[in-house]
């Protein structure tokens, strides 16, 4: 067996700490470096890290660029504000390492086309980038995003998506960087609701057409929406609604809901709902097709922000030894990033947007804002 990758995790705040719980389960990865630009908060995850998960203390650093120079790197994972994980990436892929990035791929479009341009050019020299959508990795969606590819729905013919939580001042007091456009990036859809966003698309296929709304009405000194509802258009034909807001108190859950001409299923909070396809066939109901833990209703793992991220590590690091492609490409997560973009600017243009318009650049100078 060879041994372990070396990981450099950039970022070690709150996702970070989840990464690290993860790799330290993975038998194929090891963290060697930990990054941040806070050396408390990279001291206090080397100490979880060397402490309760009985691992060798990784090394500290102030700047990705140390700790590339310090060597040792096979794979950096990047945990930062949202903005600035472009920027982080391309400095890891110049020197030659897989990336890991977290969702959302970026706040700018333009920075994100150059990372899918360098990820697609890394990959014929043997190098995986991958972004972080870990509920692709979930049963549920496993099952459904089969069951619409393959027909089984017969023509999928709409979808809805809502994810109905509740954020309080104190999440947005909690950093900086939160609820700024600069590196949040945005808000209720691009923090919270891109997971979701990134699911439709898995389900429904190519997204050609955006029309939104979205406002402030919770929160405060935040420049960001906290309540957001779309209707994204597909080339398929298919319609969707999307409702994303971190203003639903006490929060609710995230759901989606795909419906086809001869079947229909519904995932809340990433557990299976329903299922059901024509024919009464064996294996049409949500019971044949998931774990019994994984069907809405059952009791939530105390891990399972955890095993999430663990389930795409099995995938990143199969990608890395075997040279097959990454599960969830850069070319997937800008695309994700790209409805989340239209959102924004349908609702300041007070338009339709069309996908082209947001995916070739004509709407890369528009300074979207809240509420329009
Ligand atoms: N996949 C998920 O479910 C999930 C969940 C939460 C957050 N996230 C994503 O993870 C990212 C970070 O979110 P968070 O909640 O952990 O934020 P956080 O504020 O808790 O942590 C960010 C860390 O990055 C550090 N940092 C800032 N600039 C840096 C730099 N230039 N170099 C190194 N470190 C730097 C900060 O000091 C901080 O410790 C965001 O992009 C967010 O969208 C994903």
């Amino acid at each position: 067996m060879s041994a372990p990758l070396g990981v450099a995790i950039v970022g070690c705040g709150i996702i970070g700490v989840n990464h690290a719980r993860a790799i330290a389960r993975h038998p194929g990865l090891a963290i060697v470096a930990l990054v941040d630009a806070v050396p408390s908060a990279a001291t206090a995850l080397a100490d979880l890290v060397g402490g309760e998960l009985g691992l060798d203390r990784p090394r500290e650093h102030a700047s990705l660029e140390a700790a590339l120079t310090s060597g040792g790197i096979d794979l950096v994972v990047i945990c930062t504000p949202s903005g600035l994980h472009v920027h982080l990436a391309e400095e890891a892929v110049a020197a030659g390492a897989n990336v890991v990035i977290e969702k959302p791929l970026d706040v700018s479009l333009p920075r994100a086309r150059r990372i899918a341009q360098l990820a697609r050019d890394a990959a014929s020299r043997g190098i995986v980038v991958s972004v972080i959508s870990q509920h692709r990795f979930d049963p549920a969606s496993v099952v459904v995003a089969a069951a619409a590819r393959d027909g089984r729905f017969g023509r999928v013919t709409s979808a809805v998506a809502s994810v109905a939580w509740w954020r309080d001042q104190a999440y947005y007091d909690s950093g900086t960087w939160r609820g700024t456009w600069a590196l949040d990036g945005g808000g209720a859809v691009m923090n919270q609701g891109v997971h979701t966003v990134d699911l439709l698309v898995w389900f429904l296929g190519t997204p050609v057409e955006v029309s939104a709304h979205t406002a402030l009405l919770a929160h405060e000194r935040v420049e960001i929406e906290d309540v957001a509802v779309a209707i994204i258009r597909f080339d398929s034909g298919a319609l969707a609604t999307l409702h994303a807001t971190t203003a639903a108190y006490p929060g609710l859950s995230a759901r989606i809901q795909v419906f086809g001409s001869t079947g229909s299923a519904s995932i809340d909070d990433d557990r299976l709902e329903y299922f059901h396809v024509a024919g009464g066939a064996a294996g049409n109901q949500a019971a044949d097709l998931v774990p019994a833990s994984e069907l809405k209703g059952a009791a939530p793992p105390a891990d399972a922000f955890v095993t999430g991220h663990l389930r795409q590590y099995d995938d990143v690091v199969t990608a890395i030894r075997s040279g097959i492609p990454p599960a969830v490409t850069v070319d997937d997560a800008l695309l994700s990033l790209a409805v989340v973009r239209a959102i924004y600017l349908s609702a300041t243009l007070h338009r339709p947007v069309a996908m082209t318009e947001v995916l070739e650049g004509v709407l890369d100078d528009v300074e979207v804002v809240t509420g329009g």
